[in-house]
């Protein structure tokens, strides 16, 4: 090794000890004629000094040397006089007087300063990322990441799971997003789907008697980009054979209680909460409802149906609901302008207005629409809970409209009003979702989870009579409000499986071209089977109190799918698409600078 010791090592022990560092300079001071470096690698910061007493070599290379170059520091470690020690430091006791600097490398004055406390935009930060990832902040955010991985990686070997990779280069895998494409050179007009998930492999390992398989498994999806989305992700991704749902659940549950632990140093009570999906529908209007605070969701549909409000029966008569959330003392915190906005985020969830009352000292209402709902004023506010300075929010909608609209008012009231500890770690899961929910593209069935997830066996004759009432063996793992994992118990009877593709409107033919081989399988011998698969970037963000996937991933995408540092996707030399037989219609864009 170049160096004795890191930059983020040395204490007060080591005074008097001959050493050598390596590093990048994070900031010179010359403080008449002596001068101070800081040193910085991935372990810390250490001061280096040369001065009048250095030799001239060594000051000379000390006066040089500049932001990020790239230095050898031998010397001795000295106490940093009394008065100029940094306890903000751990190395802050010491410091290195030089004997030697030499320069490793030199470094043209960086786009911006890794060790600055002032950052510039993401763009820039994206575009220069091996200089954005030698940020302290950056570092650990990476750290945690391996960290979590290998408490996820001990686990399964310790429970006798067996890594196994799967194909990038395969078959399409549906769970409901585009595809990444790979083009063949060999079959023109062919193609391979990168993996949206391992799913079918997975179970494949099931039925070759693997009985239980873990995988750190990168997944690519063509989706709209989100705030905790990448196009391409990954999921630490597990099946077991011969299991019911509470066995991989228990197996996860030992995996949240021991990074809960070891990241955290939290206590996590097992078994974790358990709430159904349509528990969670009504209560919270999400089904990743985050529990940490409460403006429950109450429903009023009985009395608005009776009551002379145009807005609110006519909703009734429709088949809709009206609901509402109560924010207590909210009467007084909000102003005109901040009801307004409210209104508006909830027609932007799909509402076609929002209705808001404040209680006022008797217990009457006052707002804009409080005389039209003079009938049922004393029913409203006994439903909801309400005492003189509350706030009612509420909507009268289609089910889906009024849960989008009040999980939105939830979840920005739950922020705004700063009612999170931003500490506190809730895991919870939600089970017995529906198998099908409605495409709102196609109006055609789709899975809820994918078409490979078993009914719950109460539920397997509704899915030619009841498709929407048939209810899955699926489970999804929900922190924080964010849904860090998902999974199901599979279908292992051929039959059954044959019969949902039925019920999402897959022909047998389509059946057999795209799922054929798992058919075949089904049919030679399939274990009982289920799994999960992990968000491996969400469980950092959530561990690490984050709340930007692009933070815990070393190389992210931007929301438009593209990489600013080397500029992909980029169009490729006309003799590669030809050798793949492919013609682009949209002429090329230019590239961008
Ligand atoms: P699912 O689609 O629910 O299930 O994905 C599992 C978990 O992966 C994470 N995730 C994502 N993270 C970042 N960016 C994305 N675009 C993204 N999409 C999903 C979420 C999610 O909970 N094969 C099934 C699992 C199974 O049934 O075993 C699957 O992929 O945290
Ligand atoms: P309108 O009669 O449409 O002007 O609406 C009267 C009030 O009711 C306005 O404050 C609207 O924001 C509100 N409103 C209208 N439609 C709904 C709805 N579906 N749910 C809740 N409030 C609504």
């Amino acid at each position: 090794m170049l160096r004795s010791h890191t930059c983020g090592e040395l204490r007060p022990d080591h005074v008097g000890s001959e050493v050598s560092l390596c590093g990048w300079v994070d900031r010179v001071r010359d403080h008449k004629g002596v001068i101070f470096i800081d040193l910085r690698d991935r372990w810390g910061r250490t001061q280096v000094v040369a001065g009048p007493d250095s030799d001239a070599a060594t000051l000379a290379a000390a006066r040089a040397a500049r932001s990020e170059w790239v230095l050898r520091v031998t010397g001795r470690v000295g106490a940093r006089p009394e008065g100029t020690t940094n306890p903000k430091l751990a190395t802050g006791a010491v410091e290195v007087v030089a004997d030697r600097i030499e320069v490793l490398n030199e470094a043209e004055t960086p786009v911006f300063q890794p060790g600055a406390a002032e950052l510039p935009g993401e763009e820039i930060r994206l575009a220069h990322r091996w200089l954005d990832l030698r940020r302290p902040a950056m570092q650990e955010n990476m750290l945690l990441r391996s960290r979590i991985v290998k408490i996820m990686r001990d686990h399964f070997d310790e429970l006798g799971f067996v890594d196994v990779e799967t194909p990038m280069l395969g078959k399409s895998t549906p769970e409901g997003a585009r595809d990444y494409l790979v083009p063949s050179r060999l079959e023109h007009g062919s193609f391979f789907a990168l993996p949206q998930s391992p799913q079918l492999y997975k179970q494949l390992l099931m039925m070759a008697g693997f009985d239980r398989y873990v995988q750190v498994a990168k997944c690519f999806r063509d989706e709209d980009l989100r705030a905790d989305r990448q196009p391409e992700f990954t999921q630490l991704d597990v099946e077991m054979s011969f299991v019911e749902a509470d066995d991989v659940m228990a197996v996860i549950e030992g995996l949240v209680q021991r990074t809960a632990r070891e990241i955290l140093g939290l206590d996590l009570p097992l078994p974790l909460p358990r709430l159904t999906y349509d528990e969670c529908m009504e209560r919270f209007g999400h089904d990743a409802p985050d529990l940490r605070f409460g403006l429950e969701i109450v429903d009023l549909t009985p009395l608005a149906g009776e009551c002379g409000f145009r807005v609110f029966r006519g909703a009734v008569e429709q088949g809709g609901r009206v609901r509402g959330i109560r924010v207590p003392d909210g009467a007084g915190r909000f102003s005109r302008k901040d009801l307004d906005g409210l209104t508006a985020a909830a027609v932007e969830a799909g509402a076609k207005g929002l209705v808001w009352l404040k209680c006022e000292a008797d217990g009457s209402w006052s707002g804009p629409v409080a005389k039209n709902l003079t009938d049922i004023a004393a029913g409203v506010r006994d439903r909801l809970g309400c005492q003189p300075g509350d706030l009612a929010l509420i909507v009268a909608d289609s089910f889906a409209v009024t849960c989008k609209a009040l999980h939105t008012l939830r979840r920005r009231l739950g922020a705004e009003l700063d009612l999170v500890d931003p500490k506190s770690l809730n895991v919870s899961w939600v089970v017995d979702f529906p198998m099908f929910a409605r495409d709102e593209e196609t109006g055609h069935w789709a899975a809820m989870h994918h078409p490979f997830t078993a009914p719950k066996p109460a539920d397997v004759d509704l899915l030619e009579s009841d498709p929407a009432g048939c209810r899955a063996i699926a489970y999804d793992l929900v922190i924080n409000g964010s849904e860090a994992g998902g999974g199901t118990i599979r279908i292992h009877d051929p039959a059954v499986q044959e019969r949902v593709f039925h019920a999402l409107g897959i022909s047998a033919e389509t059946a057999r071209e795209r799922f054929g081989f798992l058919l075949d399988a089904l049919r030679s011998g399939a274990p009982p089977h289920g799994g999960i698969a992990l968000g491996i970037d969400r469980w950092v963000m959530l561990f690490g109190g984050l709340d930007n996937i692009r933070d815990v991933i070393a190389f992210p995408k931007t929301q438009r799918a593209s990489d600013l540092m080397t500029g992909a996707p980029a169009t490729v030399e006309p003799k590669q698409l030809a050798d793949l037989g492919i013609r682009v219609v949209a002429p090329p864009k230019p590239p961008t600078p």
